[in-house]
């Protein structure tokens, strides 16, 4: 196990999207280096078990993989599912989080039609598993500049999702599904945090992320060209968000 290394700053932990794990946080660990980073698997993705399906017993999972690190305070970067799991985190352990990064995210539950949309995937998962996911999925977690410019990173997100565990999945469907909204948390934070929004994001809208910054006096950028999974669409931009935000938010204020 790799020892956190302080001298470098708060350490780094990375919380993936849906249906994707840690790998996707590569080049944002490459850049940030050589302050400690953890990407985690959350459960029922990369070698992570399954827990129960509620976003509470994700964050009580995170909690446990800090522990094994010995990680009792760090900054976190959570994106979409990711970012539902760091603010249950945050709910049921806040003092683990000094600082913290939402990115194309969401603090709000299900509406209805999206939790219809779920229970149909779970439906369909069982029935036929994971090979038409990806075709449902990438129009929305890419950008469409991403899609026509960038065949190499729409194969490696289409290979992730296949790479998945059919049960995995369903056990994020089923925690999305039911998560609690977070909203009266926002004006209670009082840590350091940024909002971040791919311009093209469809799942989680920049103006809606923009509203939620509003609501936490949280810093915000919009990462231009960049779709949902913003981190993988926009690196350089998405880093240098993040660099400023700890140098100038987070370390020596932490
Ligand atoms: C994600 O990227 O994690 C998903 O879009 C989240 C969701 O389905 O609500």
């Amino acid at each position: 196990m790799q020892i956190p290394d302080t001298e470098s700053g708060l350490p780094l932990v990375f919380l993936h999207a849906f249906p994707l794990n840690r790998r996707m946080w590569a080049a944002q660990q490459e850049a940030l280096a050589p302050r400690f980073s953890l990407a985690l698997d959350l459960p029922g993705f990369g070698d992570r078990s399954l827990v129960e399906p509620k976003l509470e017993a994700y964050a009580g999972d995170v909690a446990d993989q800090l522990d094994t690190a010995g990680i009792t305070r760090a900054a976190f970067v959570g994106l979409s599912m990711g970012g539902y799991v760091l603010l249950r985190l945050l709910a049921l352990d806040p003092k683990r989080v000094a600082a913290l990064v939402l990115a194309d995210t969401r603090v709000t539950p299900d509406t209805p039609v999206v939790a219809g949309r779920r229970d149909a995937q779970i439906a369909r998962v069982r029935a036929e598993g994971l090979g038409w996911l990806p075709e449902v999925m990438l129009s929305g977690l890419l950008g469409s500049e991403t899609r026509s410019k960038n065949p190499a990173l729409v194969q490696q997100v289409d290979t992730w999702i296949r790479e998945a565990d059919p049960l995995g999945i369903e056990h994020a469907l089923l925690a999305m599904r039911d998560r609690p909204d977070s909203t009266s948390l926002l004006s209670r934070i009082r840590v350091p945090t940024l909002v971040l929004a791919g311009e093209q994001d469809i799942l989680t809208p920049p103006g809606e992320a923009l509203t939620t910054a509003r609501a936490m006096q949280a810093h915000f950028k919009m990462l231009s060209g960049a779709g949902h999974l913003s981190n993988l669409e926009a690196p350089a931009a998405f880093n240098a968000a993040l660099a400023v935000f700890l140098k100038e938010a987070v370390d020596g204020y932490s």
